[in-house]
């Protein structure tokens, strides 16, 4: 069955908004895994705007499941991530001025490098997973650096405008899942999916995790929200909780 890694790092958008203490990102992680999350994943940004270098440390103390950590290949992460040792890294491409993570990594054109970063991680024995388009050449490039895996971006076949696009991009993502496999890769898939569009992708051959973040933050939100209030006005009304 296809596994599901939740990501927690909107959690921390929530805390962050005030610099409060609450919601705890740690605390989001281990009702995930209660909720059968495989797996859970945050993003260490290089401007720490949700999670930061605490809540990794404390999430990876705390947790026994797989801890994917998403990060830019920069010095300074990557020195964190080998002294934090997560279960999984995962490569992104990394603009400070972007609302998320905005397209693939170009493998092809950083190939020598990313090899070099993959060989490092493979000393602590952390397999390191590439975020990548569904594009031949970048997959192919992929299958070249040692990577464990790839995860593949979902991003277009989210924001697509209408059925037939969609469709497109679905083609795209289960020719690029069929390409890694055959080119050895585990193959990962991810960004913006949610509850009506990550059905599909998840009957794509060969995609055996799905990395889901601000959908199911934002569910557990309207969720979570009739009990928060009855409790509050539990309070209200002189009743502990
Ligand atoms: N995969 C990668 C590589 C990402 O950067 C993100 C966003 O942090 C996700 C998956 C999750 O995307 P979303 O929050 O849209 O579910």
């Amino acid at each position: 069955m296809i596994k599901l890694c939740v990501n927690v790092d909107h959690v921390a958008t929530v805390r962050q908004a005030r610099l409060a203490l609450e919601p705890d990102p740690l605390e989001a992680a281990i009702l995930a895994l209660k909720g059968g999350a495989a797996g859970i994943t945050i993003h260490l940004r290089e401007d720490r705007r949700h999670v930061n270098d605490s809540d990794l440390h404390r999430i990876r103390k705390s947790i026994k499941a797989k801890l994917n950590l998403e990060m830019a290949a920069t010095a300074e992460i990557i020195k964190i991530a080998l002294k934090e040792l997560p279960d999984q890294v995962t490569l992104v491409p990394e603009k400070r001025q972007e609302l998320t993570t905005e397209g693939g990594l170009d493998v092809a054109a950083d190939e020598n490098r990313l090899r070099g970063i993959i060989e490092e991680f493979k000393r602590v024995k952390i397999p390191v997973s590439l975020f990548i388009d569904p594009i031949k050449e970048q997959i192919e490039a992929a299958g070249r650096t040692g990577a464990e895996s790839i995860e593949i971006n979902t991003a277009a076949y989210s924001e697509a405008t209408s059925p037939e696009e969609e469709k497109r991009e679905a083609i795209k993502i289960k020719e690029a899942a069929t390409l890694a496999n055959s080119n050895g890769l585990k193959v990962y898939a991810g960004h913006g999916l949610n509850y009506k569009n990550t059905a599909m992708i998840a009957t794509i051959p060969h995609i055996e995790e799905l990395n889901i973040g601000h959908s199911i933050v934002a569910r557990a939100l309207m969720a979570g929200m009739e009990t928060a209030v009855g409790e509050m006005l539990d309070i209200l009304n002189g009743k502990s909780i």
